[in-house]
């Protein structure tokens, strides 16, 4: 019996996503996780609250986001004016929603742009759609895009153009002047703010002057509720009634409402975590700065980009050792935008957790000069 033969188009366009750094650190929980770009602090006891606070309501469904207007009132109080609950939906993770704007928008035939490198799930989905994905280049090897090198790429099929900002995994910012220039295109133009928290320079204030800018925010990074499953979506109301209407119902959980609602009030919980990790990213830096074979690649975000090229010891060399050591990292080694192997991303975590990261790098640096030396 030939099952694929049944299966949907889509099914013939994908593959299984394994994302295996974070069934190394399930499965190793002494590990330092600072592969995933989570905040490695536990939540406050205030979220422990709230979880506990529904735990005798788990046997009733959640109400839809579409109904539960006062949640969509919290987000839009903590985004700020103008933003109002017609404005916003929510997914399961911010991940679901790069999904449904694709699903809301994508025919067969239709091109997106996406910079390169970039956040690996956007390249994963269009095709489910009949989309094609074109590969925005940088113009130097600093990853920086200007506006030129996405407006030569637009044609006639050009539907969406994506990018996350601050850029995952670079961690550098598209210019405002670059998103107005963008909008001003009339293609839908969807900004990623995961780890705008970081940087502070949200654009969602565009969005009443464009109402073709899509962006996406998420409980998962400066709120450190990756667990949860909370991402949010801010547009104007024409497009979030066109993704409600092919948004799954009851998407996000009893529990994950019960915990944004309180996550979202402790705003002074999060400017301190946020100062927190900015010093610590800060110290990283600095460290690694001092590494004089290190490109080191100035982040917006709760993660650095380091070159390793000039240290004759590859990416991949880099993750296998640090793992030894305790340390679990993001290498980047033949993928999307990194042909060669010399790419790697640490995550932001606590100040012994980067001093400790820091210790081990300098621990390899010198075992390869001890290597070096003896074989010559
Ligand atoms: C740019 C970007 N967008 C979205 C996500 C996924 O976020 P969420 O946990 O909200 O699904 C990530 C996660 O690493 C990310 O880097």
């Amino acid at each position: 019996m030939n099952i694929i033969d049944r299966t949907s188009y889509a099914v013939k366009h994908a593959e299984v996503y394994l994302p295996k750094e974070f069934h190394t650190a399930w499965d190793n929980p002494k590990l330092v996780r600072l592969m995933g770009n989570e905040l490695t602090f536990s939540p406050s006891q205030e979220i422990r609250q709230a979880i506990l606070s529904v735990t005798d309501k788990l046997n009733y469904y959640p109400e839809d986001i579409a109904t539960n207007e006062k949640i969509r009132e919290k987000i839009a109080e903590y985004v700020g004016k103008p933003m109002t609950s017609a404005n916003i939906t929510i997914g399961n993770g911010s991940i679901e929603l790069i999904d449904l704007v694709y699903k809301t928008f994508l025919c067969p035939g239709d091109e997106v742009l996406v910079p390169t490198p970039e956040y690996s799930l956007y390249f994963k989905y269009p095709p489910l759609y009949g989309a094609k994905v074109i590969d925005v280049l940088p113009d130097k090897d600093d990853f920086n895009y200007s506006t030129e090198s996405f407006l030569k790429l637009i044609t006639d099929k050009t539907k969406l153009i994506v990018a996350s900002n601050p850029n995952n995994p670079v961690g550098t910012l598209l210019s405002r002047d670059t998103v107005q220039r963008l909008c001003e295109t009339e293609k839908l133009i969807l900004i990623d703010e995961a780890y705008i928290e970081f940087s502070n320079t949200s654009l969602y204030d565009l969005i009443s002057t464009y109402p073709n800018l899509i962006i996406l925010r998420t409980l998962s990074k400066a709120i450190g509720l990756a667990g949860i499953r909370f991402g949010y979506c801010l547009a104007n109301p024409e497009i979030i009634e066109y993704m409600n209407r092919v948004r799954l119902i009851m998407n996000s959980s009893v529990i994950a409402q019960a915990v944004a609602m309180v996550a979202l009030n402790h705003r002074d919980y999060i400017q301190e975590t946020i100062k927190k990790i900015i010093e610590n990213r800060n110290y990283l830096n600095s460290e690694l700065q001092n590494i004089p074979e290190f490109k080191v690649y100035p982040s917006h975000a709760n993660y650095v980009l380091i070159g390793c090229a000039k240290t004759g010891i590859t990416a991949t060399e880099f993750f296998e050792k640090l793992l030894q050591r305790g340390y679990l990292i993001r290498r980047f080694a033949k993928s999307r935008g990194f042909p060669g192997d010399e790419h790697f991303r640490i995550s932001i975590g606590t100040s012994d957790e980067m001093k400790g990261v820091i210790r081990e790098i300098h621990s390899i640096l010198q075992e390869k000069a001890v290597a070096s030396i003896s074989t010559v």
